[in-house]
């Protein structure tokens, strides 16, 4: 058999007690090494993909100077205020902007410092691989049940759930997404939710209807919004459970790969390039 960290653990030698002297009393308190391995149990139990496992609070970069960086700042500075008032303020977070600007960045690092600040029970949800793997249980063939899906799902003190409206609506999705919110919402749990939809109401369906008899630039311009996707009661309900940061920017991975072309550049190519190109 496996031996766990805190089996071996020199301190308590695995008791996971620790006796402290206080003047002439001794107490026993719970050994570090238990406080330890709840967070890193917690870590593992809050299923922080592979891809996000680099993002922390403490590594989000803005320019404190760039005036286009506003909104990126804001929402850092919201993140970290979240954090510190949880669970005093349990009002979720709803993180909207294009892809790339961090939100998913800002959402884990968020879950990451509740874990370790505060042993929060966190859980990282994908919305379109939450909703594959409730269809998938309807399978006969597969073992798991919906309720055995959705139950971490409801139980977790704290579900970020990752891009939200990613699936094309239909009946069931509007039903299932209604479902796992009421019952965050009926159970005062917090969700923090990031998007890519913008935050705006249901759309027309006859405007829709006649746009798609419309060339294929007037259908580009208009833009699904998050109504469309999730159904507006929904999107209401949202807007009770959560606070609203809206992101506005490029995408992060665009942006660094340019300023590190430009930081490569000679000086002698740069001052080519501008005087080619006009001054920015
Ligand atoms: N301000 C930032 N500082 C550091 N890394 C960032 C920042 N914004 C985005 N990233 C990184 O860029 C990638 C895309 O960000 P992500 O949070 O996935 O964007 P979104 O969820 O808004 O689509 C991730 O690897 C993320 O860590
Ligand atoms: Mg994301
Ligand atoms: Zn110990």
């Amino acid at each position: 058999m496996m031996m766990t960290p805190s089996e071996t653990c020199p301190i308590c030698g695995g008791t996971g007690w620790q006796t402290i002297e206080r003047g002439k009393e001794r107490e026993a308190v719970r050994c570090e090494c238990r406080v330890r391995d709840r967070g890193e149990r917690l870590l593992a139990a809050a299923h922080i993909p592979a891809r996000y496992q680099h993002c922390e609070l403490s590594n989000f970069q803005c320019d404190p100077d760039d005036k286009g960086q506003k909104s990126i700042r804001d929402a850092r500075f919201l993140a970290g205020r979240f954090v510190e008032e949880y669970p005093t303020d349990k009002t979720g977070l709803l993180f909207v902007g294009s892809v790339g600007v961090g939100k998913t960045h800002l959402a884990v690092g968020i879950m990451k410092d509740l874990i370790r600040e505060k042993g929060i029970h966190c859980l990282f949800c994908d919305y379109r691989e939450l909703l594959k793997s409730i269809q998938n249980s309807y399978n006969p063939s597969v073992q798991a049940t919906e309720m055995e899906i959705l139950r971490p799902v409801f139980e977790a003190e704290v579900l970020v759930l990752d891009e939200l409206g990613a699936v094309r609506s239909t009946e069931w999705v509007f039903d299932t997404v209604n479902y796992v919110l009421n019952s965050r919402y009926n159970d005062n749990k917090t969700t923090i939710i990031t998007t890519n939809f913008p935050d705006k109401p249901e759309q027309d369906k006859a405007e829709i209807d006649n746009l798609s008899s419309r060339s294929a630039a007037d259908r580009a311009a208009r833009r699904e919004t998050l109504g469309d996707r999730i159904g507006e009661r929904m999107r209401s309900r949202l807007h009770e459970m959560c606070k609203k940061v809206e992101i506005d920017g490029l995408d992060f991975r665009e942006h660094s790969k340019q300023a590190q072309f430009r930081r490569h550049e000679s000086p002698s190519r740069v001052t080519l390039r501008s005087s080619k190109r006009g001054t920015p």
